[in-house]
């Protein structure tokens, strides 16, 4: 694939190829989404076994040009993205992971800069909403191509929830969890809609679905160590909207300037995706219980990012 308008290839650089790493990497792959797909991890052996074991499935798939590279594969990257860290353990919060993480960054940006002023950065280690605001602080990239995942795998898991309680495909469902991606984020059951007809819910529906999307990524952490693939998914997401330039609606994480009377955080709110990054963040009106739990997951991130910094 060429991004549009052009005739070079494009390329995706990974850092990372843990579990969400390597299998966002074989959904790329996969799905043939880029022309070149570069795998960078601290323990390239690693990285190596991942390429060949894909690249050994080139005679089912076709023209994706995979490899194990270094930083300096970063040069010609559309999309750099940040799966390296440390995952979270039975039990353990994202914020745990905060300490661990953020030093493993400096050491990453700083070398993604040496080599890359021009691509996309797009964030999934965790806490991804902190974890995004020190790769914009240290890359020094203009806030549109720093991008975390955010809430977006948080809003497809409450929309297939949704989905199970009403009987309806997920992909009809439009509702939205904003905020951090995390145990402070919030659902807005005030625009969640069918064709734009309003959804419905009793207290007890709306307390399990809720509970379930938050507590997710626990269950499965609990069940088979770490989840991988609907991340991966998410993440494929955005990266075809900004490869594709398509100006999709999702929520990822971005910088947030007197946005709801919020600024100066990352958070997972609706924005325009397309080759620039973040084009556009969608104003929302929150109802007053909604904006009281935005408030109260913007906060939490500050305090945690003014000890940070
Ligand atoms: C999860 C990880 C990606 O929610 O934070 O599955």
């Amino acid at each position: 694939m060429t991004p549009i308008g052009t005739n070079r290839p494009t390329r995706v650089v990974i850092i990372g190829t843990g579990a969400v790493g390597s299998t966002t990497a074989y959904t790329l792959f996969l799905r043939e989404r880029v022309s070149e797909l570069v795998l960078i991890d601290a323990n390239h052996e690693k990285a190596l076994g991942e390429a060949l074991d894909m690249n050994h499935g080139l005679p089912f798939t076709g023209g994706v040009k995979l490899w194990a590279g270094d930083y300096s594969d970063c040069k010609d990257a559309d999309i750099i993205v940040i799966a390296a860290g440390s995952n979270q353990r039975p039990g353990e919060t994202r914020i745990d992971l905060l300490k661990r993480n953020t030093a493993i960054f400096d050491d990453i940006i700083q070398n993604i800069v040496k080599y890359n002023n021009h691509g996309i950065i797009l964030v999934a280690s965790n806490p991804v909403d902190i974890l995004s605001y020190v790769s914009y602080k240290k890359s020094g990239f203009p806030v549109n191509r720093v991008i975390g995942s955010g809430t977006l795998l948080d809003s497809a898991r409450f929309r297939y929830l949704i989905g199970q309680s009403k009987q309806i495909n997920p992909r009809s469902i439009h509702a939205h969890i904003i905020g951090e991606h995390g145990d402070s984020e919030l659902p807005l059951w005030s625009i969640a809609n069918v064709a734009g007809i309003g959804l419905e819910f009793t207290d007890e529906e709306r307390e399990d679905i809720f509970n379930r999307t938050k507590n997710a990524a626990y269950e499965i952490i609990n069940a088979k160590g770490s989840t991988s693939y609907a991340i991966a998914l998410a993440l494929d997401r955005i990266i075809v909207s900004i490869l594709q330039n398509q100006g999709s609606v999702l929520n990822v994480s971005t910088l947030l300037q007197d946005y709801c009377g919020v600024s100066d955080v990352y958070l997972g709110v609706p924005c325009i995706v397309d080759r620039t990054g973040v084009r556009k963040v969608l104003d929302l009106k929150l109802d007053d219980g909604e904006l009281k739990q935005f408030h109260e997951s913007a906060n939490k991130l500050k305090e945690i990012i003014a000890e940070l910094v």
